[in-house]
């Protein structure tokens, strides 16, 4: 009878654990996210021990949101904001780390694909923004400051807390792909081949293998608004 309890238990954990995540490479393909909702998410499971320093954050996004919305949201225990790209206008985003923020501004049009870079680094506190491969305003902001780890790093919505806290009008609808994420910043070169479709070896979160988990209603799609030859 025990025996019978611990087997059914261990298949349903194992079954469990296999539908909650899926590691895949999602190359060529994006999450849609079809319905506004606080409900409908995407949680990644980065590769990251260490404290982070530096980095830079690659991702496409195709949306004809007009209104604010969460691109990518990265919050620790008691830090809800410690790593958040948001978008509050068309040609306008905000860079958050450590609950503090820099606004960017520069040319972009409504409902047309954007692949957007952000590195920051540590010593200078530099933020630098990348609009399809074109560099835009530098700002600065948490000169020496560290970005905690165990992070939940959330698609589709905002977190206010630790993993929730999810509000509608601050939800992405649309479709998000190629998103990478390194410890390190990358080179004005690099970023020009990542617009252009290469890869270089993520070591935080890499498309080509990523580790997530999807919650609601968000739905893998071939990517249609792109070449990838
Ligand atoms: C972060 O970048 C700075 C300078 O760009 C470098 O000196 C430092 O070693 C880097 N830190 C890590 C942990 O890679
Ligand atoms: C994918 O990532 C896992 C760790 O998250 C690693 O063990 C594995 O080697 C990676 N596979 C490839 C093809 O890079």
């Amino acid at each position: 009878m025990d025996k019978l309890i611990l087997l059914l238990g261990v298949s349903v954990l194992t079954s469990l654990l296999s539908e909650a995540f899926a590691q895949t490479d999602l190359t060529g393909k994006v999450f849609v996210f079809p319905r506004e909702s606080d409900s409908n998410y995407v949680k990644l499971i980065p590769r990251l021990e260490k404290p982070l320093e530096n980095f830079t954050l690659c991702f496409r996004a195709y949306s004809d949101l007009s209104r604010h919305h969460s691109l990518f949201s990265y919050s620790t225990k008691g830090r809800d904001n410690e790593l958040l790209v948001y978008k509050t206008e068309v040609g306008e985003y905000q860079l958050f780390i450590g609950h503090s923020k820099v606004t960017v501004r520069g040319l972009e049009e409504l409902a047309s694909p954007v692949h957007f870079c952000t590195s920051w680094e540590s010593s200078s506190g530099i933020a630098e923004f990348w609009v399809n491969g074109k560099p835009w305003v530098k700002k600065g902001l948490q000169q020496g400051y560290v970005i905690k780890v165990q992070p939940i790093i959330v698609l589709g919505q905002e977190q206010d807390t630790y993993g929730g806290g999810f509000d509608k009008s601050q939800s992405f609808v649309g479709e998000i792909g190629d998103l990478n994420m390194w410890d390190s910043v990358l080179t004005p070169q690099d970023i020009k081949l990542m617009y252009h479709g290469s890869t270089l070896a993520p070591n935080i979160l890499d498309w080509k293998n990523l580790t997530y988990n999807i919650n609601g209603y968000v739905v893998i799609k071939p990517c249609v608004w792109l070449d990838y030859d």
